[in-house]
């Protein structure tokens, strides 16, 4: 069956990587994103639509629902990453509690809202899964305490739709390449500690993490919910 999904965030890094993964099902994919050329360029290469979305404008999210068609099987929370690389304590509260906020805007409510809108459209036994980070477990700031934030409310989102048989789950990914994340700010140095750090020692590819999206998306995945799936080579372990 040729199923509807939505990715934030849709046309890079890993977010493109998930939906090619759909693609290659032969499934409608739909992506989103605020750079149009990027999104046009991105959906032509894919075959999937687009639709440009900020994540974080209610006004925008409402726009992306009425344009999606029909039923939509899996969302994938995607949209995000660190707003917030500056160094704490320089003493500016008001500029330290706008970039707190603006992790929390992007990588908690561009979820909240997208959800939240999408909810009636999610066919029963359907998906939702939201990209997490290790960050979210081992801080990171801002931005580990709005992923943070991110996997509590993914437990609200299983039991309110848990019902219908809608899963919810967070994909945590550690270091991953690809990627626009570091913004060029990834020195040689840090790769080598974020590697040494793996037991598998070798960087994530955003394969990696889009198999497992796919997984919890898939109808091998019906009992899955409410969990957070940590992909990062064991740099981190759950217990
Ligand atoms: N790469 C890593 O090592 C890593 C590790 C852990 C978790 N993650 C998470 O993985 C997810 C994907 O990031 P990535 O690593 O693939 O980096 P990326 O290449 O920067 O992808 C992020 C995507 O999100 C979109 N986006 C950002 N804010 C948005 C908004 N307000 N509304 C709509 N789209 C928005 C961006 O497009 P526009 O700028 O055009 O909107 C971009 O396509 C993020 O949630 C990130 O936090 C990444």
């Amino acid at each position: 069956m040729s199923r509807t999904i939505v990715v934030t965030g849709g046309a890079t890094g890993i977010g493109r990587a998930v939906a090619e993964r759909f693609r290659a099902d032969g499934d409608t994919v739909v992506i989103t994103g605020r750079r149009a050329e990027l999104l046009e360029k991105a959906s032509a290469e894919l075959g999937a639509q687009a639709v440009v979305c900020d994540g974080t404008d209610p006004d925008q999210v409402r726009r992306l629902v009425e344009a999606l068609p029909g039923e939509v099987h899996v969302l994938v929370n995607n949209a995000g990453g660190n707003t917030d690389f500056s160094a704490p304590g320089d003493g500016d509260l008001a500029a330290l509690k706008n970039n707190w906020l603006a992790n929390y805007d992007a990588n908690v409510l561009t979820a909240v809202l997208t959800t939240t809108a999408l909810a009636p459209r999610i066919a029963d036994r359907g998906a939702v899964v939201h990209v997490g980070s290790i960050a979210g477990t081992r801080g990171a700031g801002s931005y580990g305490a709005a992923k943070a934030a991110l996997a509590t409310w993914n437990q609200d989102v299983a039991a309110e739709l848990g019902p219908r048989g809608i899963t919810s789950n967070v994909v945590a990914p550690g270091f991953t390449a690809g990627t626009e994340f570091f913004q060029g700010r990834l020195t040689g140095e840090r790769r080598e500690r974020l590697l040494e750090a793996t037991m598998t020692k070798r960087e994530g590819e955003v394969g990696d993490i889009a198999a497992a999206i796919h997984f919890l998306g898939s109808p091998a995945a019906r009992h899955i919910t409410a969990q957070v799936l940590h992909v990062n080579g064991g740099a981190l372990t759950s217990r």
